[in-house]
């Protein structure tokens, strides 16, 4: 595996070996590698000639009081974590090269970026999407992977994809979980050990909201508070956002007769967690 910090020497690196009609497929992430990260690297590997991963804590989706200060970081182990499932290009830029000057062009997001997490997180997915139009600019893969338990971001960047006619694939990977169920994250690791054990209950709630659509619930508002109760009554969170919503275009639904996405933000001490689940509904 190469590491490569600018943008110049991927580029030609990149521009060669598509001038031999490889393939090639890209994984954007901000590092601090878990499951999750390395699993999606491995679809990659496994469905493209070359697989490039770039790795950038971008400042442009962290607000004011956000943790981009404290966003772990440890190059050492995430070159060793890529490179042990054949990544081909580990993409490192610094702040200065991708950033070089200040921005004046962004992607202006829409409805789909400024609720829910956009709401809570004014201006984050803004700046998910320009970086991650930057990357694709960059990188020009054939297909990008992105983690289904991001899937708000899912939606925002598979929108704009199709609203800007970027010639690139969409493949979304299943959340990968604790054994205990809770989704990996990189940002688990802030969690105290009385937080990390009343973090399981996202996952036990989400479960409990598929389960009550399973039996023929189908009304959206009574499967939320129930999920509320579950969450609160187990633990010491506080939510941001329960919500069940339309799975492309996250639509609030009140009456649920189609697949959906129960989708939650809760937050335990300062960390704030996401999760999410895809309902598939037979019959209303
Ligand atoms: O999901 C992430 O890690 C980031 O939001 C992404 C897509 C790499 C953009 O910075």
């Amino acid at each position: 595996m190469k590491v490569i910090k600018t943008n110049k020497a991927l580029r030609g690196k990149l521009a060669f070996l598509r001038s031999q009609g490889k393939s090639i497929g890209f994984v954007p992430t901000m590092g601090a590698f878990h499951e999750g990260h390395v699993s999606l690297m491995r679809r990659c590997v496994k469905e493209n000639d070359i697989t490039v991963v770039s790795l950038f804590v971008n400042p442009l989706q962290f607000g004011p009081r956000e943790d981009l200060a404290r966003y772990p970081r440890n190059l050492k182990r995430d070159i060793e974590m890529a490179s042990a499932v054949n990544v081909d290009f580990l993409f490192v830029p610094s702040l200065q090269e991708i950033y070089p000057e200040p921005l004046s062009t962004f992607v202006q997001v829409g409805k789909i970026g400024n609720i829910l997490c956009g709401a809570s997180r004014p201006g984050h997915f803004q700046g998910v999407a320009t970086v991650v139009l930057k990357l694709l600019n960059i990188v020009q893969p054939c297909v990008i992977y992105l983690g289904q338990k991001d899937a708000q971001q899912v939606a925002v960047i598979k929108r704009m994809i199709f609203d800007l006619n970027i010639p690139v694939s969409v493949v979304i990977c299943p959340t990968s979980r604790e054994a205990d169920g809770l989704a990996m994250s990189s940002r688990n690791i802030y969690l105290s050990p009385t937080e990390r054990r009343d973090a399981v209950v996202l996952n036990k709630a989400l479960r409990m909201g598929a389960r009550l659509i399973a039996f023929g619930e189908r009304d959206g508002g009574k499967i939320i508070s129930k999920i509320k109760k579950l969450i609160l009554e187990g633990s010491s969170a506080s939510i941001d956002y329960v919500s069940i919503v339309e799975i492309s275009g996250f639509a609030p639904v009140r009456r649920i007769s189609k697949d959906v996405l129960i989708v939650i933000a809760v937050k335990f001490g300062t960390t704030r967690l996401i999760d999410n689940v895809i309902v598939k509904v037979h019959g209303k």
